[in-house]
C-alpha cells in the first residue's frame, strides 16, 4: 500500500455522534439529516469521495440527558464498532477510527472485536481509547465510578493486554493488577503492523501521560494556537524520554461557505436557538471529569460557561470562507507541525462535506495536503 507523506496533513472527519455535535442547536438539529441507515452510509461514503482520510466515531453509553436526547442532541448515537463494521462494507479506502472503553469491558473483547474489524477493513481501522467519564455508565455495568488517574492506570495495563493478544500467536499469560488474561485470541489478528492506530483524547496529566505511552494520537479540545503549543509541549517532553512520535491533533469545528461573512452570519444564527438544557446537562455529565470543561466552568462561571460549551466556543474554529479555513490550516501546519486535524460539522449533511471540497483543493494546491491514492493507507 501507497504510504502518505510524513509531512503530509491527514484529515479526520468527526462523524454524527447524534443529530447534533458539539453545537447543541434546535436548529441545527432540525436541519441535519435523519439518523438512520441510509443517511449514515450516504455521509461515509460521500467522506471518502470528497477525500476525508479517516473518519472518527465517538462513543459512551449512558447519560442522564433526557431534554438533550428529546431534541436530538447527542443522540441517537449508534454503537461506534458496529458502525464501523457497516461503514467498512460500503468504502473501499477510508479509515475508521472507533471508540472502545478500557473501564467497562475486557482486554480479550477489545481485542478480539480490533483485530475483527481491522482484518475486516484491510487496515483502516483505529482505536479511540476511552476510560469512560460518567458514573451513570459505571452505573450501567453494576460497577463503581473508579477515580480519574486510576482509571488511566487501568488503561494502560488493559492496551497492553490486548496489543499481546493481537501480537502473540502463544498464550499469553497475564495476571496483573486489574485483569487477568490467559490464552490467545483465535484469526483474524489485525491486519495493520506493527497494530491499528491508537488514539486518546484525555488532555489531563495522566491522560497525556497515557497518550504518551501507547497512543499515536493524542486529539485535543484547544481553542487556539496558544492552547495547542501547550499541549505540544507537555507531550513533546513526555515522548522525548521515551522516543515514541504523538501527534497533537485538534479537534475542530467548520462551517464553511463561499461569500465573506456568511459562515459567520450562520454560525450565529444556529447559536440563536442553542439548547440551554442541553448543553446544561451535557456538560453536567462531563463535568465530573473531563479538566478542561471545568477549568471553562471555574473561569467563566456557569451561564457562560454552559453556553461555551454548548456552542463549540472550545474547540478551534474554521468558519469563514474556503479561502480563510485554508490559510488557518496552513499555518497551523507550518506554524505548529499540526500533521492530523479532526473536524467536526454542525450541518453535517453530505452537501456540507462536498462544500469542503473548496478547501481541500486549496490545501493540495499549498502542498500541505494530498489527495488519498484508491490504495493510500488512511494514516
Ligand atoms: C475529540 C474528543 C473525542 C472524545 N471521544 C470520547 C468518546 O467517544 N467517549 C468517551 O467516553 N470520551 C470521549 N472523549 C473524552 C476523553 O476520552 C477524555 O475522557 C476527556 O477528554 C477527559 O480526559 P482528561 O481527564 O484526561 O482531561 C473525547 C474527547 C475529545 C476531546
Amino acid at each position: 500500500m501507497a504510504q502518505p507523506a510524513a509531512d503530509r496533513l491527514s484529515i479526520g472527519y468527526f462523524f454524527p455522534a447524534g443529530q447534533t455535535n458539539h453545537v447543541w442547536s434546535d436548529e441545527a438539529a432540525r436541519r441535519t439529516p435523519r439518523l438512520n441507515r441510509d443517511n449514515l452510509l450516504e455521509l461515509a461514503t460521500t467522506a471518502e469521495e470528497v477525500g476525508f482520510d479517516s473518519l472518527f466515531i465517538a462513543d459512551n453509553w449512558s447519560g442522564h440527558q433526557r431534554a438533550a436526547e428529546l431534541a436530538g442532541h447527542q443522540s441517537p448515537a449508534f454503537h461506534a464498532p458496529l458502525l464501523a463494521m457497516g461503514i467498512f462494507a460500503v468504502t473501499q479506502r477510508i479509515g475508521v477510527i472507533s471508540t472502545f472503553h478500557t473501564t467497562h469491558h475486557k482486554p480479550a473483547h477489545v481485542a478480539r472485536m480490533g483485530a475483527t474489524l481491522d482484518a475486516f477493513s484491510s487496515g483502516r481501522w483505529g482505536w479511540n481509547v476511552v476510560t469512560g467519564f460518567s458514573d451513570a455508565e459505571a452505573a450501567l455495568f453494576g460497577e463503581e465510578f473508579v477515580e480519574h488517574d486510576e482509571r488511566y492506570a487501568m488503561a494502560a495495563e488493559f492496551v497492553d493486554v490486548v496489543q499481546r493478544l493481537w501480537a502473540e500467536h502463544e498464550p499469553i499469560d497475564h495476571d496483573g493488577r486489574y485483569y487477568r488474561a490467559k490464552g490467545r485470541i483465535k484469526a483474524p489478528r489485525p491486519a495493520s503492523t506493527p497494530r491499528p492506530r491508537l488514539v486518546s483524547a484525555g488532555a489531563s496529566e495522566a491522560g497525556t501521560a497515557f497518550a504518551a505511552t501507547w497512543c499515536d494520537e493524542l486529539v485535543t479540545l484547544a481553542k487556539d494556537e496558544d492552547a495547542l503549543r501547550s499541549v505540544g509541549d507537555r507531550l513533546g517532553a513526555l515522548t522525548a524520554g521515551n522516543g515514541r512520535d504523538v501527534s497533537v491533533t485538534p479537534f475542530a469545528i467548520a462551517l464553511v461557505r463561499d461569500g465573506e461573512g456568511e459562515a459567520e452570519e450562520e454560525y450565529a444564527r444556529l447559536l440563536e436557538s442553542l439548547n440551554p438544557q442541553a448543553a446544561w446537562e451535557i456538560a453536567g455529565d462531563i463535568l465530573g471529569s473531563i479538566e478542561t470543561a471545568r477549568a471553562m466552568f471555574d473561569k467563566l462561571g456557569e451561564d457562560k460557561a454552559v453556553r461555551a460549551l454548548g456552542s463549540g466556543e472550545a474547540m478551534l474554529q474554521l468558519v469563514g470562507t474556503p479561502e480563510q479555513v485554508a490559510e488557518r490550516l496552513i499555518r497551523l501546519t507550518g506554524d505548529i507541525g499540526t500533521r492530523n486535524i479532526l473536524i467536526n460539522f454542525p450541518l453535517w449533511s453530505p452537501a456540507e462535506l462536498r462544500g469542503f471540497s473548496a478547501v481541500l483543493d486549496l490545501l493540495a494546491e499549498a502542498g500541505v495536503w494530498t489527495r488519498p491514492d484508491a490504495d493510500a493507507k488512511p494514516w
